[in-house]
């Protein structure tokens, strides 16, 4: 079966998730934060599906519902066919050895006072209901070679470790319940653009070799370009665009993307400036709204220079894009179009390409 052909592992349809504002004495109950909206996606096995945002979009909260670490709103997350949303506790224990999640801080997600053969054996034990001793030694130390660490690194504690190594643990501590998808929630992120590039390179080699699926977490578009067979934008909790990797970065849909993309740094200080005037055509500069109190409209109203009146008055539904994903804009339903197509792909690549 060729990947088009296989069925999604992950499959996210219209996920709402809430956090209920505490009640508070004498006055009334904080509106909830609306943190996930409505948001659909799916992966395919041995797929790469990286997700993107400011702080605070919902990245995480899209990753803590997948783990079942909190309960969604509304919506349904299929894995392997089943809704997780509906699984009991048993189901959900059973679950999570399909499922594992590397985040972002090394330092703090892994036990401080055990050593790495402890730590990388823990789950094995846990979930392979194999005993410490020399079989899950062996296992261990299999995995310590597989990210890259040498057996010997099995007697050593985390302090020990660059930040780069102890990710390298995690990794190790993750495959070692042979799941079928891993969550890495800003696993790159703290480490040095070096170091960063070669723990992707590990992740790429790791999925070649065992097909796991990744859902890759980022803030920067150009962190999760080298490995995304497909990306998602997510805007206040909004997935304001999706598709194939390289249609996004090439023919981007979405105004919001297109600010993401322009706010990469660029070192040369004149083609900076540049950029920065020609961004007006698409953007402004202002805050986002509060969470608690988002627009009736599209999110992104208060920053869009294209915005139109019908903006301020319905949240676009997602629209597919010619080639491929969909996007969340007015402007390609009630925007000029060329030759049938919405010209927005065309003017946000004309904006880039004039910086
Ligand atoms: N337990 C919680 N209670 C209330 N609000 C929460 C809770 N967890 C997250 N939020 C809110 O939900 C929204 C989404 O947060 P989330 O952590 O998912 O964002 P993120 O995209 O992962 O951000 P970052 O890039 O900073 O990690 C934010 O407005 C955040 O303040
Ligand atoms: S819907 Fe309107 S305000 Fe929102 S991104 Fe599109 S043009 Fe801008
Ligand atoms: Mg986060």
């Amino acid at each position: 079966m060729t990947i088009k052909e296989k069925e999604p592992y992950l499959k996210i349809e219209d996920l709402h998730v809430h956090f209920q504002g505490r009640s508070q004495l004498f006055r009334p109950a904080k509106p909830p934060v609306r943190a996930v909206n409505g948001i659909n996606f799916d992966i395919k096995p041995g797929r790469t599906f990286g997700l993107v945002g400011e702080s605070g979009s919902g990245k995480s909260t899209v990753a803590r519902a997948i783990l079942r670490l909190l309960d969604t709103k509304d919506g349904r997350i299929i894995v392997s066919g089943d809704d997780v949303t509906q699984f009991n506790d048993s189901e959900i224990k059973n679950y999570r050895k399909q499922v594992q999640v590397v985040f972002q801080d090394p330092y703090s997600s892994l036990n401080p006072s055990h050593i790495v053969g402890e730590i990388v054996g823990e789950l094995i034990t846990e979930h392979r209901g194999i005993k410490a001793g020399a079989e899950r030694d062996k296992i261990v130390g299999d995995l310590l070679e597989q990210v890259g660490l040498g057996r010997h690194f099995l007697e050593r504690f985390p302090y020990e470790l660059s930040g780069g190594q102890r990710q390298r643990v995690a990794i190790a501590r993750a495959l070692s319940v042979e799941p079928e998808m891993i969550i890495c929630d800003e696993a790159t992120s703290a480490l040095d653009v070096s170091i960063q590039s070669q723990v992707i390179n590990l992740l790429e080699e790791i999925q070649e070799k065992t097909g796991v699926a990744y859902l890759f977490i980022a803030h920067d578009l150009a962190v999760v370009k080298h490995i995304s067979h497909d990306i998602g934008v997510l805007y206040l909790g909004y997935l304001v665009e999706s598709g194939p990797s390289e249609r996004v970065y090439e023919e981007t849909a979405h105004p919001y993307t297109a600010m993401l993309l322009a706010a990469e740094p660029i070192p040369d200080p004149e083609r900076q400036k540049r950029r920065a005037s020609v961004r007006r055509v698409y953007q402004i500069d202002a805050e986002p709204p509060s969470p608690t109190n988002l627009p009736k409209g599209c999110p992104f109203t208060n920053r869009c220079a294209l915005v139109m009146d019908i903006c301020h008055d319905e949240m676009p539904g997602p629209t597919p894009v010619l080639a491929g994903g969909t996007v969340r804009c007015h402007l390609h339903t009630s925007g000029p179009t060329l030759n049938g197509k919405s010209v927005v792909p065309l003017l946000l690549k004309t904006a880039e390409e004039n910086k």
